[in-house]
């Protein structure tokens, strides 16, 4: 017998909820009419949601409170199966799922050839998809509605939203020769937008994997990440560097991803935080400052007229001494662009070393020196980030920086794991000071990049 989901043959109830963050919230939700009931408790910081049943234990699930209106199934896989069966009448072929990243140091060096250090974090998309005999393309996304297209309405700048980076993502796989055709697709995202998190490439991965294995192309996740970059590029118009997609596709769990972006060869560097006894916590800032796109494309054009000037192919072939020499002729501004590449290259590896020596908790001050590079070099923090960063140092944090493209979205700190409630409420309090509105700060883990689910 199948169990009760939340879209079947719908009951409306209401739960008071105990969790703190959820307080005084009452929670509408709609779930089979089957015998049973709906327990309410938290469970390690979120607010879960069970289904008792009285028939037998089989159909017993956990279910997670979305919104005031939705309730999910805890696992996304099975939640993308059904919802794929429910909406196009048939199994998928296939369940892909694909993380966003946090970089733990290396920002706005991958367009410059240089070296970057991710982690995959433990928000993903989750796809359930299957082949059509046609060329057209069913999307569902789970949080943002439906979409239908056919593979020829795909060009640059052509499909509006979300379902760019899944239709870009099955026409770059496309320009690889692979002959790539329609597509039933459900999909759900955990990954936050516009938080620095990078939940588009992961969206690109899911779907080129998730293409890839229906139809064909190439193995290797380099080349896959190369075509979830061309995607961004071409068809959303976002001319970033390959960082992202490269996180989502080869990190693994457990593990930091050194990357050296000019030749794709990736390390994966040990990183236990509980060995530790550290926690990384995400500050997602919850703004995106409008200026974001168009200074993004700035400051990679000053990296490369810093580049000409320096005679180098790109600001990885230059050395700090090298910048130092130059000032002069780089004038003011190209100076400390450069020199934040130049000297952020350098901090990778620095941190690299330190943890191949086993000393994860020495790498704190390196990224903070990160963060004060980005604010203070490179211009790309904002008052939220710098309000973060201080903060979390202040409550106890080894290290702190902003993560991503900057701009807003979110600061990563190193911390003792004792002290994440401390480095949580001094944060929150002092946006609460500056008037900013609340942050939302949680812990990520290294967990695995982009794969194949069932
Ligand atoms: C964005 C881009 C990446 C990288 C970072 C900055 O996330 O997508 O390629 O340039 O910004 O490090």
């Amino acid at each position: 017998m199948r169990p009760p989901t939340p879209a079947a043959r719908c009951t409306t109830g209401t739960a008071r909820l105990g969790n703190p963050g959820y307080d005084d919230v009452l929670l509408m939700f709609s779930v089979g009419q089957v015998p049973g009931k709906l327990e309410c408790f938290a469970d390690g910081g979120s607010t879960m949601v069970r289904f008792v049943d009285d028939t037998g234990p089989e159909w017993s699930r956990r279910y997670r409170a979305m919104s005031t209106e939705r309730l999910a199934l805890t696992d996304p896989a099975e939640e993308v199966r059904i919802a794929f069966a429910e909406r196009f009448g048939r199994e998928p072929e296939g369940i892909w799922a694909a993380p966003g990243r946090a970089n733990l140091v290396g920002e706005h060096t991958d367009y410059n050839d240089g070296f970057v250090l991710p982690l995959a974090i433990d928000h993903r998309v989750t796809v359930a998809a299957a082949r059509r005999a046609d060329d057209r393309l069913r999307l569902l996304s789970l949080e943002k509605g439906e979409r239908e297209l056919t593979l020829s309405d795909i060009g640059p700048g052509l499909v509006e939203g979300w379902a760019g980076y899944v239709a870009g993502a099955m026409w770059s796989l496309a320009r690889e020769g692979v002959e790539v055709g329609g597509l039933d697709l459900a999909l759900t995202s955990d990954v936050p937008v516009g938080s620095g998190l990078s939940s588009s490439a992961a969206l690109e991965c899911a779907t080129v994997l998730a293409t890839r294995d229906l139809y064909g192309g190439p193995g290797d996740p380099g080349r896959l990440a190369l075509i979830a970059q061309r995607a961004e590029n071409e068809i959303v118009g976002v001319p970033s560097g390959i960082m992202d997609q490269m996180a989502s596709m080869a990190c693994i769990a457990g593990h930091v991803l050194l990357l050296d972006t000019r030749s794709l060869v990736a390390e994966q560097v040990p990183f236990d935080l509980d060995a530790a006894g550290l926690t990384l916590l995400v500050i997602d800032t919850g703004v995106s400052h409008a200026l974001a796109d168009g200074a993004y494309a700035e400051r990679r054009r000053a990296c490369e007229a810093a580049a000409r000037l320096l005679e180098v192919p790109a600001l990885r072939d230059a050395t700090e001494a090298d910048v130092a020499a130059a000032a002069d002729l780089l004038g003011e501004v190209l100076h400390r662009r450069a020199r934040h590449v130049v000297t952020e290259n350098a901090r990778v590896l620095e941190v690299v070393d330190r943890l191949r020596a086993g000393r994860l908790d020495a790498i704190g001050p390196l990224l903070t020196a990160s963060h004060v590079s980005l604010r203070d070099d490179y211009e790309v923090s904002a008052p939220e980030l710098d309000t973060a960063v201080e903060a979390a140092l202040r409550a106890g944090g080894l290290g702190a920086r902003m993560t991503g493209a900057g701009f807003g979205g979110s600061a990563l700190a190193l911390a003792p794991a004792v002290e994440a409630g401390a480095v949580t409420r001094i944060v929150t309090a002092a946006f609460a000071g500056r008037g900013f509105r609340a942050p939302t700060v949680f812990a990520v883990h290294p967990a695995h990049g982009a794969r194949r689910l069932a």
